[in-house]
């Protein structure tokens, strides 16, 4: 864009949010917090460290250390997923559509990164953590032709509908429990697949339960599929800022790293044998999607 000397102007574009017209013609600087250079220097910084690392980058180890102060809540807002059952909805209220189809594309091509290869029964039973939508209960049947799948879901709201949804299709149920408590569920699976789930169990022990639970419902030889986020640290990424009791914030979201995750595995029983990294554009912050496959022993 042209400046008044006709030439390239360099603070139109994305700086030209700083500046505002107030009416007599001059562009004045904005006032208070932003008026000051550091602050105008801080912002810049964090619009290039955002470019230079992406979003994800921001959100898991610079967005945490952020202090914030929302005031309180007055009612808990309706879990979106009990109003509507679509998978954007799983991710966050409101996401696009298009992000949505690109996160579950990764995340499928990852699944299907780890299985193929691996010998499977022609038509597996599956148990599904974390439901959901449903998406990965429709994965299962549609491509592996699966024969049973047990969905296990917290939300006792989604559970109807899903129950409801899946009513005409044979060999599906899905049951209202939280996966760090006892299962009521009978027999053995050949696939569980837990993918964005296993991090909003927050308390490290439920978290243990929650493997070893699992673990216990797979046939020997039978394989886990985990999908989440399992870097070099084990970090919390997600928090509730207002209705706290403390005024504090709130951990939602605890991703375990790559070893906490084998050692967890193995005193469950179960092997590490496959990590897959899903292949996302490093600017679309989409959640956590990478896969770790481990076998009952
Ligand atoms: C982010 S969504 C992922 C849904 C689905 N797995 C997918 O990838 O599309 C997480 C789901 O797990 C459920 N969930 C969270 N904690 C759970 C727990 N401890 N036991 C069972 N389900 C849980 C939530 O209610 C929610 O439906």
């Amino acid at each position: 864009m042209a400046g008044p000397c006709g030439r390239a102007d360099p603070l139109v574009g994305w700086t030209s949010s700083l500046r505002r017209p107030l009416g007599d013609g001059i562009v004045h600087p904005p006032m208070g917090r932003e008026s000051g250079i550091i602050s105008r220097c801080r912002r810049w910084a964090a619009i290039a460290a955002r470019r230079v690392f992406g979003p994800r980058f921001i959100r898991h180890y610079i967005g945490p250390m952020r202090k914030r102060t929302v005031p309180e809540r007055s009612a808990p807002r309706p879990n979106p997923l009990a109003v509507e059952l679509r998978d954007s909805y799983t991710i966050r209220r409101g996401y696009s559509p298009l992000l949505t189809r690109y996160h579950y594309n990764a995340v499928e091509n990852a699944v299907l990164e780890c299985l193929i290869g691996l010998e499977l029964p022609a038509s597996p039973h599956v148990l599904d953590i974390g439901s959901g939508a449903g998406h990965w209960i429709d994965f299962y049947r549609d491509l592996f032709s699966a024969e049973r799948v047990v969905g296990v879901e917290l939300r006792p709201a989604v559970v109807d509908l899903l129950n409801e949804n899946y009513a005409s299709a044979e060999g599906v149920i899905v049951v209202a429990a939280d996966v760090s408590d006892q299962l009521p569920i009978d027999g053995h699976f050949d696939i569980v697949n837990a993918i964005g789930v296993m991090f909003h169990i927050v308390d490290d022990d439920r978290w243990r339960h929650a493997l070893q639970n699992v673990a216990a419902r797979l046939r020997p030889g039978g394989i886990l599929i985990a999908g989440g986020q399992f870097g070099p640290i084990t970090h919390d990424v997600g928090f509730a800022y207002a209705g706290s009791p403390d005024g504090g914030r709130r951990v939602l979201k605890r991703l375990r790293s790559r070893s906490e995750w084998r050692r967890a595995g193995h005193s469950a029983g179960l092997k590490h044998e496959r990590y897959v990294r899903a292949r996302r554009f490093r600017q679309f912050d989409t959640p956590e999607a990478n896969i770790m496959l481990f076998r009952r022993i």
